[in-house]
Order: structure tokens, then C-alpha cells, then sequence
């Protein structure tokens, strides 16, 4: 078995001319960012801003999401020139596949489950949360069983998720339009708050702005960062530690931008369209965060900063509770945007990996009318439903983070490997001073990966653990690149 067959990038873009398997390319540079704002904008500014203000970071939260800004900025330039060179569906696995080998393919396509599916199920958690504190304002309440993370079943998680199935079946262009209104509302009330919460800001709620580190049972035992544990380091929130550690978990605001890179089959000119789609949707949000982190940890002090709903409720803390209720309308805009494009760009992954026959290829038919990857977009809308439903996620950023780094690892690798082996290839966009930048993207997503707790790095590692048994018992045995190609012309077509 040879684990590190590579599939040529010739190979990789001609499958995408099979006209068994061709998506419709219908995507510009404009709907690409606006994909891109749609699915990096979500729950990290929303939810997560609140908690890690409050636990890891205090006020100094604004240079977390500065540092997770940086590191997501090396790591964009490696996925645009990646993706300007190798335009095909399923992102980091199709580029692992052209450089790395098929083997690592698995691994991260595997990975990117985490990334993708875990953290649409994880968003629709809270876009539940929003809603049901919504139709509790107007005096509808659902009853804690059915809509509690606590509950039995999430029902409103798993209605949106099966929802937003159906939309994907039905095809790109409807999603990418029903995106595009979204995007604009939840911009908007990012602008609301920057503009009013202006008016409330407290200049002593900025001192100290990073607090000094305190031990406290929340970063204990398998809790505390890795690196704290592996340098013997007391674990500690707050202080210099406690904004890194802040950073490796808002690290999750910006995930998306990669997405983008996902969507570059249907994208109609993607060599110049999708590293404007990729690093303009990041140079977008980065400055968004910045401006609203450093709004809400002006209004309040940042330990009474609330953890499920931060923006909305420092508004009513400081007696504006209208500005609140729109906040929140916002919010449950936004989260829908942001699982719709995940769940995206997971059906995109699992198509690239079945049409190589690593997974069942029948699952990469692609709709006669529709011209969407049908069967699976169906399967992870059931499998994402499902862990929204029965399973409390909040926890589980963590675990799509070190997922989502470990990818950004793997593709910064290989952009190097990549130049090595293929100078020859055509590349739009060129990252600057390789192997240095590429090399330090992989240096400092290892290093906010250590930043996790210890607990993610043994879910990741028993996840991975699962990944690598399912590939030798079916990838290994079934894989397309490893048969010869005239086997791979007789094959039978798969009617349309
Ligand atoms: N970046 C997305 C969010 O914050 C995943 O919700």
C-alpha cells in the first residue's frame, strides 16, 4: 500500500471536467467575500467574545483577536495561492492530495469534519439560544426540554439545520442570494453597536487592561492550556499567558476564510477571484473585531460581561434594551449564514474525497437538475442535525479549532512542498518570501494550538486515531489514484 501516492494537479482539475461529476460555476470575487463575511462573522464575535473577556483575557481580549488575526493571516496567504493554483472543490484535502500524499489527504479531510461539520453543529446551538431568547421577549417560551443545551432535544438546532439542507440541495445560487441579505443585516448591526455602544463607553472599564494572572479552577487538570502544562508552568488566566490562551479560542471568530477556498470549482474566474474572496473577507472581519471587542469591553467591566450573549446584554446593562433586541435579530441572521456556508463547504470536502473513491463514490453524484452534490450535502445535514439536536456543543470550539490549525498547518507545508515539486504550475497568487512566511504560518498555529486545553488534545487525538482505522479498512482498498487509469476509463458511467 503506498500511503503518499500523490494525484497530479492535471488529474485534480480534469476530474473537475467530468461531466459526472461538474458543479455549476456561477460564483464572482463579490459573492466569494461576501461568502467568506457570511461564515466568518458568527458566534466567536457574537458568543465567544463574552466568555473569553471574562475567563482568559479581561480588556486585553482585543489583542487576542489580534494575535489569532495574525496567525490566520499566514495561513490565508498559503490557502490563496493554493487555491489560485489548484481551483477544485474540497480545499485543504484536494491541495494535501496534490503534494503531501493520500494518506495525509485522509487525515485532513477527516480533519476537516471538526472543522466544518462540528462547528455548524456547534453555531446552531447558539443561533438556538438567540431565538429562543427572542420568542421569549415577545412571550413565547419554549419549554427548557426542547430547546435547552441541557434539554433532551434541541429542536430549533436541528429545524434550522434541516433547513438549511434543504436550501444547499436546491442549489448555490439561491444560497449565495439568501447570504448576501444576511450578510448585509448583520453587518449593520455590527455597525449599530460600534455607533452606539460609542456612547457608553467607560474609559476606567480599560484598567487595567490586562489583568495580572490569576490560578482559578476553570484553567486546572486537563482544563489548562497544554503549554502551560508542558513547561510546568502553574496554569494561570489573565496576564501575558491568558491572552494567547484567549487568542487560541477566538481563534474560532475567523474561521471561515479557508471556506472560501472551498467554493473554487463553482467560482467563475478563481484565480484572480479567490484570493480577493479569501484575504479580503479576513482583512474585513479582523478590523470588525477589533472595533467591537474594544466597544464592549469599554461599556462594561469585563467581568460582568454576559457569556451567552455579550453584545446584546451590555446594551441592556447600560439601559438601551431596544438596541439589545435588535442586536439579537442580528445575531440570529448572522449564525444562519454562518452554518449554512459551513455545511457548504463540508459537502464540498466530502464530494472531493468519495469522487476519489476514498469514501463510497455513489455519494458524489451530482443532482440531474439541481447540480448539486445532493446525497452528500443530504448525510451531513442529518449528521449535523443530530449532534446539534442531542449533544451540548458549547465546549466543542475548542476541539474545531485544533482541528481547523492543524489544516492551516498543513496547507502552509504544503505551499512549499508544492513549489518544490511543481515550479512549473501556473500561480495567480504567489505568497511572498517563501519558505519564510509559510514557515512561520506553521509556527504560529502550532503555537496557538498549544495554547489549547489538554482535554481537546485528547478528543483531536482519539478522533484522529478513529480517522486512521476507517481509511485502512475502506480508502486504502478503494482509492481511484491507485488504479491504473485504463481500469479507470472502463468504468461504468454514473447516470447524471
Ligand atoms: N467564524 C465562525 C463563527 O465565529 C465559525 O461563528
Amino acid at each position: 500500500m503506498d500511503l503518499f501516492r500523490t494525484k497530479s494537479v492535471e488529474q485534480s482539475i480534469r476530474d473537475t471536467e467530468d461531466p459526472r461529476h461538474r458543479l455549476r460555476r456561477s460564483l464572482s470575487a463579490l459573492d466569494l467575500t461576501v461568502f467568506g463575511v457570511g461564515v466568518i462573522v458568527g458566534t466567536g464575535i457574537f458568543v465567544l467574545t463574552g466568555r473569553v473577556a471574562r475567563e482568559n483575557a479581561g480588556p486585553a481580549v482585543v489583542l487576542s483577536f489580534v494575535v489569532a488575526a495574525v496567525v490566520c493571516g499566514l495561513a490565508a496567504l498559503c490557502y490563496a495561492e493554493f487555491a489560485s493554483t489548484l481551483p477544485v472543490a474540497g480545499s485543504a484535502y484536494t491541495f494535501s492530495y496534490a503534494t503531501l500524499g493520500e494518506f495525509p489527504a485522509w487525515i485532513i479531510g477527516w480533519d476537516l469534519m471538526l472543522e466544518l461539520a462540528l462547528a455548524a453543529a456547534v453555531v446552531s446551538v447558539g443561533w438556538s439560544g438567540y431565538v429562543t431568547s427572542l420568542l421569549a421577549t415577545l412571550g413565547i417560551e419554549l419549554p427548557a426540554a426542547i430547546a435547552g443545551e441541557s434539554g433532551l432535544v434541541n429542536v430549533p438546532a436541528v429545524l434550522i439545520v434541516l433547513l438549511l439542507t434543504a436550501a444547499l440541495v436546491a442549489g448555490i445560487r439561491l444560497s449565495a442570494r439568501v447570504n448576501l441579505i444576511m450578510v448585509a443585516v448583520k453587518l449593520s448591526v455590527i455597525l449599530l453597536v460600534l455607533v452606539a455602544g460609542l456612547f457608553f463607553i467607560n474609559g476606567a472599564n480599560y484598567s487595567p487592561f490586562i489583568p495580572p494572572p490569576v490560578s482559578t479552577p476553570g484553567v486546572q487538570g486537563v482544563s489548562a492550556p497544554l503549554i502551560q502544562v508542558l513547561f510546568g508552568v502553574t496554569p494561570v488566566a489573565f496576564g501575558v499567558f491568558g491572552v494567547f490562551s484567549a487568542a487560541a479560542i477566538v481563534f474560532f471568530a475567523y474561521i471561515g476564510f479557508d471556506i472560501v477556498a472551498t467554493a473554487a470549482e463553482e467560482t467563475r474566474n478563481p484565480a484572480r477571484d479567490l484570493p480577493i474572496g479569501i484575504l479580503g473577507s479576513l482583512g474585513l472581519c479582523t478590523l470588525l473585531y477589533v472595533a467591537v471587542s474594544l466597544v464592549i469591553v469599554g461599556m462594561q467591566p469585563y467581568d460582568r460581561l454576559s457569556e451567552a450573549a455579550p453584545l446584546a446584554d451590555a446594551f441592556r446593562a447600560v439601559g438601551a434594551p431596544w438596541i439589545a433586541s435588535l442586536i439579537s435579530v442580528g445575531v440570529v441572521a448572522g449564525l444562519t449564514t454562518v452554518m449554512l456556508i459551513l455545511m457548504l463547504g463540508q459537502s464540498r470536502v466530502f464530494f472531493a474525497m468519495s469522487r476519489d473513491n476514498l469514501l463510497p463514490p455513489a455519494l458524489a453524484e451530482v443532482h440531474p437538475r439541481f447540480r448539486t452534490p445532493y446525497r452528500v450535502t443530504i448525510i451531513i445535514g442529518v449528521v449535523t442535525a443530530a449532534l446539534a439536536g442531542l449533544i451540548p456543543l458549547s465546549a466543542l470550539a475548542e476541539l474545531v479549532n485544533i482541528g481547523t490549525l492543524f489544516a492551516f498547518v498543513v496547507v502552509s507545508a504544503g505551499v512549499v512542498i508544492l513549489r518544490r515539486t511543481r515550479p512549473d504550475l501556473h500561480r495567480a497568487f504567489r505568497v511572498p518570501w517563501v519558505p519564510v512566511v509559510p514557515a512561520l504560518s506553521v509556527l504560529a498555529c502550532l503555537y496557538l494550538m498549544l495554547n489549547l486545553p489538554v482535554d481537546t488534545w485528547l478528543r483531536f487525538i482519539a478522533w484522529m486515531a478513529l480517522g486512521i482505522v476507517i481509511y485502512w479498512l475502506y480508502g486504502s482498498r478503494h482509492s481511484r489514484v491507485a488504479r491504473p487509469a485504463d481500469q479507470q476509463a472502463a468504468e461504468p458511467p454514473v447516470t447524471p
